[in-house]
């Protein structure tokens, strides 16, 4: 990689090439079909209050070249948070050069510094690119979990069947 490397906090003028970098990775994993965010629902989530996910922005010589998109999570086993990596991406003429380490390890850096214990993500099975780059992390494959996603009608009938749930005063 040529250039200076600087991995920043995203800032509300980031989102519309936070979506550019979606888009990359959404044709990268076959999913393009499956890409509904905005600019709008993407400010909401990365600046509202609360927000709901947060993002940082890998920059080489001031050109935006990857992003890692991660949000907390809680471990009733640990008593404790943790980080979801939601996203990490890196573009192809920079990859290979030492930028989505750099990005994961600003991740974990965050994650540390809340005190936190867990960072977890998914992959694909077929992507080898990012397997072959999670394993020289020394990651750890969890097969034996398996990821389940509730979605349209069948999550709207749940929600319908909701009981009262009251305040816990
Ligand atoms: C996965 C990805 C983020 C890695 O980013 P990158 O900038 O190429 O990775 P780095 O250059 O920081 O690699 C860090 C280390 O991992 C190694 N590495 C990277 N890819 C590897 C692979 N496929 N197999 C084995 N080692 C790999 C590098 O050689 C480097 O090792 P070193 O520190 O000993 O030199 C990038 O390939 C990418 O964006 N892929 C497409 C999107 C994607 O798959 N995202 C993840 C979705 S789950």
């Amino acid at each position: 990689m040529a250039g200076e490397l600087v991995v920043r906090e995203a800032r509300p003028d980031d989102v519309r090439v936070l979506l550019e970098l979606f888009r990359e990775l959404a044709v990268y994993e076959h999913l393009e079909d499956q890409l509904h965010a905005d600019e709008e629902r993407l400010d909401r989530a990365l600046f509202g209050t609360p927000p709901a996910a947060e993002a940082l922005i890998a920059e080489v010589d001031g050109e935006a070249v990857g992003y890692a998109v991660f949000h907390s999570t809680f471990s009733t086993f640990l008593a404790i948070q943790g980080i979801w990596l939601e996203d990490l991406f890196v573009r192809p003429s920079q990859r290979k050069g030492g930028v989505g380490r750099a990005l994961l390890a600003a991740v974990a850096a965050v994650l540390r510094a809340r005190g936190g214990e867990r960072l977890e993500w998914a992959a694909l099975d077929w992507n080898e690119l990012a397997l072959g780059f999670y394993r020289g992390l020394g990651a750890e494959r969890m097969d034996e979990w398996v990821t389940h996603r509730l979605v349209g009608e069948p999550l709207e009938r749940l929600a319908q069947e909701a009981p009262a749930v009251s305040g816990g005063e």
